[in-house]
Formats: C-alpha cells, structure tokens, sequence
C-alpha cells in the first residue's frame, strides 16, 4: 500500500502535559495525521491522551518500546492493541520468542474482537548508542551495522511489521528483509533546522528517498516559531521527494 505524505509523517508529541500535546494536535490541524505518545506525555496523562488524540481522527504511534519477559509483553502489546493504537513497538533484544508470541497473541486478540491490527515495530539499536558502548559496555564484538542488521533479521523472522531505524540503515535492512518490511526513521531534520542531539541525521526527502515508509519528527516542527508554516515547509519537501 502506498501512504500519502501526510500518513508517513509522525509528529513526536514529546511535552508532559496534556493540554499541550492536545494544543499542538489541534493547531496542526489536517495538516498532520499521526502523532507519537512516548514515556514522558504517557507517564504523566495516561492511557486518557491516546484516546483523545483518536477521537480527534488522529492515528497513534505509542513509543513505550517495551523489554520484558513475553507473557509480560504480551499482555502490554493487549492492552495496546485495545486502546486502539495505531502502531506500538517492542525491544528486539527481548529475542525471537517475545516477539514471536506477541505478534502471535495480537493477531489472535484482533481477529477475536473485530479490532484493526496495529503495526508491531521493532526498535532495533538506539541510535544514542555507538560503537564503542557496543564493544566496551555491552561486549557486543560486532559493527553496529551488523547488530542493527541482525535485529532487524530477528524481527522479520517473529512475523514483526518493521523495525526503528535510523536514516543511514534503511537501504540496507530493506535489502535484507525486503521492501514490504517497514523502516521507521527518527533523527529527520530538514536542511533549516540544528541537530540538536541526533547523531546520524537525514533531511525529510533524502529519508523518503532512502525508502523510509514513516518519519518521526519532534523538534524539527515543535520546536519552530510557527510550526504549522515549518510543517507546509517538510510538506512541500516530502511532496517532491
Ligand atoms: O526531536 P526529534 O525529531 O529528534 O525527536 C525524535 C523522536 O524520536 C523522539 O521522540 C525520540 O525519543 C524518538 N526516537 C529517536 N531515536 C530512536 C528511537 C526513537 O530519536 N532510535
């Protein structure tokens, strides 16, 4: 299926308070259709706020990577898939078993309650994480390009949607589990806007053209003077992309 811009844009609500999440939905308007709930606005409202982004038309990406034992993941992917979200994603590090019996278990639930599948994302390496905590912290002895391409492998194998990834890994974790297997990229910055503390960073087109099926931005409309005109600006760029 072929997304419009505006469905592969995710805007980051990443505030604590509730009203302002709800303020920045209601300001960007039509002009934005899914939005990412991560720890620090669903720690501070609740479940409360993914419903009211829902009713407002809006899809939800909830951004609680959860890392557990699998029956412990398994009853939070419920408990997602329940609320009606729109895309949730797990630690490919729980291993193939948790991934497996999670998707397995959500697919069964949706069928079961007449509910729309959400997409199970993958969170592959961090991307605050480099080579030397790889080696030196975590005793991992490989690149992080192999880690983050073994991972992704993981996920494709537990029957998972696709995987977070960042700019620079989209070519060749679609090379190695296929185009239908979707990247989701953090780190977007357009051309106009500072890195902040985003190591490997791409603009909206170069991400697109990369072949990135969904983008995550934050700061790069949240923190603009206007961020509805920043918004027209990433648009008419993702248009052409
Ligand atoms: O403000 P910015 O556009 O950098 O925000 C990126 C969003 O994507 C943040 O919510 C951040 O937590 C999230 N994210 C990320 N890198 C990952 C996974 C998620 O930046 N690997």
């Amino acid at each position: 299926m072929r997304l419009s811009w505006k469905n592969k844009l995710i805007v980051a609500l990443d505030v604590s308070d509730p009203r302002k999440a709800l303020d920045i939905v209601d300001r960007l308007g039509d002009q934005a259709a899914v939005f990412k709930v991560g720890f620090e606005l669903f720690v501070t409202a609740g479940p409360g706020i993914v419903e009211e982004i829902q009713k407002r038309g809006k899809r939800v990406f909830l951004d609680l990577k959860f890392h557990d034992i699998p029956n412990t993941v398994t009853r939070a992917a419920i408990a997602a898939s329940r609320l009606g979200v729109y895309m949730f994603n797990v630690h490919t590090s729980g291993g193939l078993g948790m991934m497996k019996q999670c998707r397995d278990a959500v697919v069964e639930l949706c069928i079961r309650e007449n509910i729309q599948r959400p997409k199970i994302i993958g969170v592959t390496a961090l991307t605050s994480l480099d080579s030397d905590i790889l080696k030196n912290e975590l005793d991992i002895h490989y690149s992080l390009k192999t880690h983050v391409k073994h991972l992704a492998s993981l996920a494709f194998a537990a029957g998972l949607d696709g995987v977070v990834a960042s700019p620079q890994e989209i070519g060749m974790i679609k090379r190695e589990c296929g185009n239908d297997f979707l990247v989701v990229t953090p780190g977007i910055r357009p051309s106009w806007v500072p890195p902040d503390d985003q190591k490997r960073t791409a603009t909206p087109r170069q991400a697109l053209r990369d072949g990135a099926d969904y983008i995550v931005m934050g700061r790069g409309i949240l923190k603009q003077e206007e961020p509805e005109k920043a918004l027209e600006l990433i648009s008419l760029e993702m248009l052409t992309a």
